[in-house]
């Protein structure tokens, strides 16, 4: 069997991803945007192929090249950017994946917003407008509440969201967002901004595969108005009904978007007890969640996305809080010079392992990385 992943990125889930397939003797190929530049990041084995993200150049490509009866062949994604090429591009060749409509449909943050307010999922009030369309936009501004996130339709990473808290921020950086489609339209592909009420209250994420809760998180952000992630963590800071609450919510989201093929990420936030969500992405984590899922909750993502791809049977745990502690911190470009590291290392006795090491990631404004997590076999209760 060849996995044929269309769209990675050069750290923690593509990695982990790519040697689990190789582990298990599958061929791996991996199309990617010539500017992404993989070389020396995967194993020698691994075919790269650099094609534009193109669902007729890339179904050709691989139909010439590696589409044979007598060859099995899978396909995934590891990048928000390549999620709806991939789904188009497996059901062009009619390979198991998740419903391409819905993949399609969830990419676009504005799709994403009618289906929950159609179902009653809970989610901030917002309007939207194509930034090419003058009177549209002025009427937007003319109804704007303050304060308001601004935010591209589709887009990843918080590239281009912006907390605003006065009306001549928001033209501004409406503005910026005009120069950023024509300037960098791989990181603001449509043309439609959303202007979002802002929610306060904590960030969640929450992780699904086929429809089913596995984990969630905590995740904080630097200050400032453009939330930058800085870290995840398995404690949670919530009470229980809260958290189901949230475990609910989502995967009402998860199902409304039809999205209940392998995994599915969920940004949402918590306040007085009360679940919204931010937005949903039909793709497997990136950032350390799938560690955090695996280390915190027992289930691997990556394990169970490859067994989900050889057609085989997939159960998610029943339990809903963490098992152990796991957390990652980003330090970004903004912190102090000596919390970054030059170099990669880990720490471990028999029962904490820490690793750490430098992290550059384009459009993070991210230095550095440590990862933390308890060995919960080596834990024996105290007993009094
Ligand atoms: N309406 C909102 N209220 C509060 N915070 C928000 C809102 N929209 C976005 N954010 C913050 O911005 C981050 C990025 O926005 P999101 O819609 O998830 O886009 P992206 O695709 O870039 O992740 C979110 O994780 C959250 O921290
Ligand atoms: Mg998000």
């Amino acid at each position: 069997m060849r996995l044929v992943i269309i769209g990675t990125r050069k750290t923690g889930t593509s990695l982990a991803l790519v040697r689990t397939a190789l582990k298990r003797g599958l061929a791996v190929t991996i199309i990617s945007n010539p500017e992404d530049r993989l070389e020396g990041v995967f194993p020698p084995e691994v075919e790269i192929k650099y094609l534009p993200a193109d669902v007729s150049i890339i179904s050709e490509w691989i139909k010439k090249k590696h589409f044979r009866p007598e060859n099995a062949l899978r396909i995934t994604t590891i990048n928000d950017v390549y999620a709806c090429v991939a789904a188009q591009v497996n059901s062009a060749l009619g390979l198991p994946g998740p419903d391409a409509f819905a993949v399609t449909r969830a990419v676009s943050k504005l799709q994403q917003k009618k289906i929950f307010t159609d179902n009653n999922i809970p989610t901030s009030g917002y309007s939207e407008f194509r930034l090419s369309d003058h009177k549209a936009r002025e009427d937007a501004l003319l109804k704007l509440q303050l304060p308001a996130v601004v935010k591209p339709s589709e887009g990843t990473a918080s590239n281009g969201v912006k907390l605003c808290s006065q009306h001549s921020e928001v033209i501004s950086h409406l503005d910026y967002l005009v120069n950023q489609k024509e300037q960098r339209p791989d990181l603001v592909p449509s043309d439609t901004v959303l202007l979002e009420e802002y929610l306060p209250g904590t960030e969640y994420c929450v992780e699904y595969f086929d429809g089913h809760y596995v984990g969630a998180m905590r995740k904080s952000k630097r200050y400032g108005t453009e939330f930058l992630e800085r870290g995840y963590t398995s404690e949670l800071d919530i009470d229980e009904q809260t958290l189901l609450n949230l475990i609910g919510t989502g995967a009402r989201a998860v199902e409304a978007a039809g999205l209940s093929w392998g995994p599915v990420h969920i940004d949402c936030i918590v306040h007085n007890g009360f679940a919204s969500i931010i937005e949903l992405n039909p793709r497997i984590a990136g950032s350390f969640i799938c560690d955090i899922v695996r280390d915190a909750y027992g289930f691997d993502m990556v394990e169970n996305l490859v067994d989900k791809l050889q057609g085989k049977e997939v159960t998610v745990p029943a339990s809903f809080l963490p098992d152990a502690y796991a957390c990652v911190n980003f330090f970004l470009e903004s912190d102090p010079l000596p919390w970054s590291f030059t170099e990669q290392g880990e720490l471990r006795n028999h029962l904490m392992h820490i690793s750490y090491g430098p992290q550059h990631l384009s459009n993070r404004r991210r230095r550095a990385f440590v990862y933390v997590r308890n060995l919960m076999q080596n834990f024996k209760p105290e007993i009094n």
